[in-house]
């Protein structure tokens, strides 16, 4: 999937942007408060409907005026596909692939993977974080396991309202809990699955974008225990069972589920340290960019298009050699990727283009 055309109308400081981007790495250099992570901003938002910084459109369109447009051409798969998103505050957004009325869930929407500075709180942050990433994954490579988790979010509020109400009965109780389980064991498995996968991905990315030789490991953490060193469908859904009745006082007596996959975590360590609590800042930081980029060759691999990579400040922290590896390893993959920096510093390919942002405007570097 690559982009071939941008073009930007009113969306927060971009009131008029148009460029042909690189089929590499396209690199967005400006000062703070230039209109960088709008840019990326508007490209997430014409790829998912919403964007990572607000929930409200008006947000979103340029001061004293009504209406946004954010419109693309990009190759995928050898076809060309225009997109196109409008938003008015008074119609709200029209999504148009090639000129007819569409949704972002159409097959040929466009496919994007973002890095924001947040996002080193997957590796240092509190548990759920991790718990959405994998989720976040397996949602768009499966729709069956975005329905399984659906249902177990509705389920699990559902008994946890039971519980801190007290209006439970045994009967009731039995039934929540069989559906709980059906549920998760999917979930479980397939986090499990996607994290042996992960492990052996991150593991050399880590290595090819640091230049050095640590051991990175993952390790899927439940919160209850299993008798068994491999998980199985059998074997996870008897021992949440099992947790589930040993929990069952405390679970009435706190008003909540204790056990499930809403309570597993990721553990993640460098050289057999958790990086949670013992990784320095620049190797959280790299971390982070490694899970994301392995979210990129997860997406690629199931789905069979690279999608587009969409990096915000991500050198930030980062030494000049594994700016200069990240740099290296983003030219040589085959997915389009635009990073947004203050330093014009750092080393750039041929095939790149760079973009000085001003005001609320790009102009390509010669
Ligand atoms: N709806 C809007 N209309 C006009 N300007 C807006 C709107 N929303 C935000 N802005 C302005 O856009 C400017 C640029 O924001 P942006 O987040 O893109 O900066 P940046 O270039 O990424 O800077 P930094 O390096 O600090 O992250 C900000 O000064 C902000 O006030
Ligand atoms: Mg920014």
């Amino acid at each position: 999937m690559r982009l071939e055309l941008i073009q930007i109308n009113n969306f927060r400081n971009l009131e008029q942007v148009t460029i042909r981007p690189a089929a590499g790495i396209n690199l967005l250099v400006g000062k703070n408060a230039q209109g960088k992570t709008n840019f990326l901003e508007a490209l997430y938002v014409l790829a998912h409907g919403t964007s990572f910084r607000t929930v409200r459109d008006s947000d979103l369109v340029c001061d004293q005026k009504d209406t946004y447009e954010i419109k693309v051409v990009y190759q995928k798969e050898g076809r060309l596909v225009q997109s196109t998103l409008h938003y008015a505050s008074t119609k709200g957004k029209v999504l148009r692939i090639n000129n007819k009325r569409s949704t972002f869930s159409h097959p040929d929407r466009l496919r994007m993977v973002l890095f924001t500075p947040d996002d080193l709180y997957i590796v240092k942050g509190s548990p759920h974080l991790r718990r959405s990433f994998l989720d976040l994954i397996l949602c768009q490579v499966s729709n069956e396991y975005a329905q399984y988790l659906n249902n177990y979010s509705k389920i699990l509020k559902k008994r946890n309202l039971f519980l801190k109400t007290k209006h439970v009965n045994q009967e009731v109780e039995f039934l929540t809990r069989d559906m709980l389980i059906e549920n998760a064991v999917p979930l479980i498995m397939g986090r499990i699955n996607l994290v042996e996968w992960l492990e052996k991905e991150i593991h050399s990315l880590y290595r090819k974008i640091t230049g050095g030789n640590s051991k990175i490991k993952l390790r899927y953490a439940l919160s209850f225990t299993i008798n068994k060193d491999r998980a199985s469908r059998e074997s996870v859904s008897a021992a949440l069972r099992q947790a589930l009745d040993e929990k069952q006082e405390s679970e009435m007596r706190r008003g909540t589920t204790l056990v499930g996959p809403h309570r597993d975590d990721l553990n993640i360590y460098i050289d057999d340290r958790n990086a949670r609590t013992h990784a320095s800042q620049g190797e959280q930081r790299s971390l982070a960019v490694v899970l994301k980029a392995a979210e990129m060759t997860t997406i690629k691999n199931i789905r069979g298009i690279a999608p587009i990579f969409l990096l915000d400040e991500v050198m930030a922290e980062l030494d000049q050699t594994r700016r200069t590896l990240l740099l290296e390893h983003l030219s040589s993959s085959d997915s389009q990727s635009f990073l947004t920096t203050v330093e014009r510093d750092v080393i750039v390919t041929k095939q790149a283009g760079v973009f000085n942002v001003t005001n609320g405007k790009l102009f390509e570097e010669a």
